[in-house]
């Protein structure tokens, strides 16, 4: 049997394969496009594995994801391919609607044909994993209650309105063409391997180069934080018990403002890596303009993954970020590798 993992160059995706390929035989089919968020080097471990593959394409060319279906037959599919910064969104969301609405599109479309054309015996036990942020719903208020699947979707930034409109894709080929589909809505994940643009590792590696830590307005916004093993443990919960059709929340249990978040990373630099100069990193702090339309708060109400299929996270925040700043720590070269590619273009845009 085969499991076709679409977007396992990125940072989830690829956190999932290095997890799944430990204990698994089946084959492994990554499919990505390799944007500038997917990292070969992240599957190091994965290209050891003779049972591993993978293949360099878009999942909006549905020709070849067609042939890659009908060649390797797999029982299941999980789609992380997506574009997936929210910045990046707000320059330039034309990539947003391309790869998350026209790709996601062309994607469903060639899953049709495919399990359309399926015998029963296959068809029978083929699924379709669609991985979503919680930020299709839009932000709370201070005292609102954490989102629940039942929850109006009232996406803010074009990276969650074009999510959003995935979402809705993949809801309604399940229930117009019985394709069976699962759809899983994450808060915010932190752990290895993920793109230094991304909160927490761009502050890790600020603070290693003596750059400052920038945040956006008051740092008073609240993010539901889960470490990337948790939330790929829940992934493959949902996929081998999910019901068809239905959506999980899954979240960390975690909410933290940003700039209780930079506090503790910073303290643990102050342990782990201290500076030269005896002062605590605390002082690279710096506030600068807010993002636009930047939602205030999120938060998962896990109690349906929980109660119905017996997932609760396994890592504290406090466990996971500990791990999470090891792990930058001592993959210095990752991080040099991902840094002599076209990031430090954007990022140095971005940030002057
Ligand atoms: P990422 O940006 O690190 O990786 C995305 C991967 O998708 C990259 O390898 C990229 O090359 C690939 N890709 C992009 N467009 C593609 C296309 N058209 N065809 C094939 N491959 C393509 O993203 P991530 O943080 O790993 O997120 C993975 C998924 O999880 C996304 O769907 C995202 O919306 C969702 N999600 C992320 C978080 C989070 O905190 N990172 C939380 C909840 C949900
Ligand atoms: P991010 O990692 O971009 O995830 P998302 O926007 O999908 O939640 O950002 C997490 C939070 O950190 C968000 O509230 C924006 C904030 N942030 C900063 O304050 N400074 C930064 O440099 C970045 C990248 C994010």
């Amino acid at each position: 049997m085969a499991i076709l993992i679409t977007g396992g160059a990125g940072f989830i995706g690829s956190n999932f394969i290095l997890n799944f390929i430990q204990n698994s035989k089946e084959d492994i089919i990554c499919l990505d496009k390799l944007s500038y968020a997917g990292n070969l080097n992240n599957l190091n471990e994965a290209k050891k594995k003779s049972n591993f593959v993978f293949l360099h394409c878009d999942i909006g060319n549905s020709k070849l994801v067609l042939e890659t279906l009908t060649k390797f037959k797999p029982r299941a599919v999980i789609n992380f391919a997506a574009e997936t910064h929210v910045d990046r969104s707000i320059d330039s969301p034309k990539e947003f609607i391309d790869t998350n609405i026209v790709c996601t599109f062309n994607f469903l479309e060639a899953l049709r044909r495919y399990f359309d054309g399926l015998k029963s015996d296959l068809r029978d036990k083929f699924k379709i994993l669609h991985v979503s942020t919680d930020e299709v719903y839009g932000t709370l208020k201070k005292n609102d209650p954490p989102f629940k699947e039942g929850n109006s979707y009232k996406p803010n930034s074009p990276y969650s309105a074009s999510k959003a409109a995935s979402d809705h894709l993949f809801r309604s080929w399940h229930h117009t063409y019985n394709l069976p589909t699962l759809i899983t809505n994450c808060s915010n994940n932190y752990g290895p391997y993920q793109f230094p643009e991304k909160f927490i590792p761009l502050f890790i590696i600020n603070a290693l180069n003596n750059d400052s830590l920038p945040i956006y307005g008051d740092g008073q916004q609240i993010r539901d934080w889960l470490y990337v093993d948790d939330h790929c443990r829940a992934i493959m919960t949902v996929l081998e018990r999910g019901l068809l059709g239905e959506t999980y929340n899954i979240g960390g249990n975690s909410e933290k403002s940003n700039l209780e978040v930079a506090t503790i990373l910073c303290e643990t630099l102050d342990e782990l890596k201290p500076r030269n100069d005896g002062k605590s990193f605390k002082d690279k702090i710096i506030f600068i303009k807010d993002r636009p339309g930047h939602d205030r708060r999120y938060a998962i109400d896990i109690s349906k993954i929980n109660k119905q299929l017996n997932w609760a996270p396994l890592e504290t925040f406090e466990s996971g970020f500990l791990k999470t700043i090891k792990w930058y720590l001592n993959n210095m070269e990752w991080v040099k590798k991902i840094q002599s590619r076209n990031y430090k273009d954007w990022v140095n845009k971005h940030y002057k």
